[in-house]
């Protein structure tokens, strides 16, 4: 499964970093691409941002196409101009455009045995961002950290297979901290809708047609009155039985970060198993911390939701490896085993 092979990626190349001071988002940005790109492409993706780098910038590129997405999909006749307009703001785009065209046409000549959904490459910014949000939060508070590990370590060994998925979706806090990452870190700042012909009745007032109307879902996500009490804080406990105590909150109904109805999200199934298998074969794996010249002011400040999450300063952890050299050689035969799927492709 490719998930579950990527994760594995992800951790072998973090154990060549062990002892040295790793920007996790970057790494975990360069994850989710490839992870969509095998998905979207299959057998077809050049896309190997973890072992070729990421030379020409497409990550970048990406967020910032997501940005201007985001800002000018306000008004989108100057946003049509735009694209005509080769260097003004639009390069960003036209990376992206080079980049589809190519994978497109490669996919034309390769026929590979895996399935691929070969729509367009979505997810991939979204999903990065609440994951390493979702690790920035238990690895900030050591009491979740230590709880979520343990109960990994409790029904896995060092790695987990694909035959094991099943138990994984199980945990209970392992679900409970992927929802608590989701409420939290959700890339959309607002989801807009225009009011359809006859007009709609909302919160018991009457608004006309042609409206643009929007529901700012981080706020949703952590108003007093859906989540109590300490509604800003991550506290998985809140999803588990007997919540966060005595008259707490829980209106599970209230998260829409993956929105709902006909234009909901496509992925949902699909991110929600990232987080979890990534989450969980990197903890497994490792004993992860942030590093020592990490400033959560600083990370805390730079985080802007756009419709994708942008991060100004990075995630800085370091890694030392668990399991002893069964997990090594583990590694070391997963890493051949890419080398020689990545050779037969060229
Ligand atoms: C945690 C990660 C993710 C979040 C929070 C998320 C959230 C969303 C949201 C809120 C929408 C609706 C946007 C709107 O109405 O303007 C959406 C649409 C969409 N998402 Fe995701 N998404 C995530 C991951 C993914 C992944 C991994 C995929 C890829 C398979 C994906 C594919 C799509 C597609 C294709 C749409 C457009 C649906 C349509 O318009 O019919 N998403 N997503």
């Amino acid at each position: 499964m490719t998930i579950s092979r990527r994760s594995r990626q992800l951790a072998a190349h973090l154990t060549k970093l062990e002892t040295q001071t790793i920007d996790l988002s970057s790494y975990i940005r360069r994850w989710s691409y490839d992870v969509m790109g095998d998905l979207t492409f299959g057998k077809s993706s050049r896309i190997e941002l973890m072992s070729d780098g990421d030379e020409n910038g497409v990550v970048s590129s990406g967020q910032k196409a997501t940005v201007l997405f985001e800002v000018l999909g306000e008004i989108p006749m100057i946003f049509d101009l735009m694209c005509y307009l080769p260097n003004i703001c639009m390069q960003e785009i036209h990376v992206l455009r080079k980049l589809a065209n190519d994978l497109l046409a490669t996919r034309k000549q390769v026929q590979g045995p895996e399935p691929d959904i070969c729509t367009h490459l979505a997810g991939s910014d979204t999903t990065s961002g609440v994951l390493t949000l979702l690790l920035y939060y238990i690895l900030a508070d050591r009491q979740v950290y230590k709880k979520l590990s343990a109960e990994l370590d409790l029904n896995f060994r060092h790695v987990i297979e694909d035959n094991e998925l099943s138990v994984l979706f199980q945990l209970p806090y392992m679900g409970a901290v992927v929802q608590e990452a989701l409420r939290l870190g959700t890339p959309f700042p607002g989801l807009p809708r225009v009011v359809p012909p006859d007009g709609s009745v909302i919160c018991s007032r009457f608004i006309p047609a042609g409206t643009i109307v929007g529901v700012p879902a981080y706020a949703q996500q952590v108003s007093p009155e859906n989540f109590w009490p300490h509604p800003l804080e991550f506290m998985p406990q809140r999803w588990l039985p007997g919540g966060l105590g005595p008259g707490s909150v829980l209106n599970k109904s209230a998260v829409m970060c993956f929105s709902s109805g006909p234009f909901g999200c496509l992925g949902k199934t699909l991110a929600i198993r990232e987080l979890y298998i990534a989450t969980a074969q990197l903890l497994l794996a490792f004993d992860l911390e942030l590093d020592t010249s990490f400033s959560h002011d600083k990370f805390k400040a730079g985080i802007q939701n756009m419709r994708s999450t942008l991060f100004e300063y990075p995630l800085l952890i370091t890694a030392r490896q668990r399991g002893g050299w069964k997990f090594l050689v583990y590694l070391c035969s997963l890493a051949s085993s890419l080398f020689y799927a990545s050779a037969a492709r060229i």
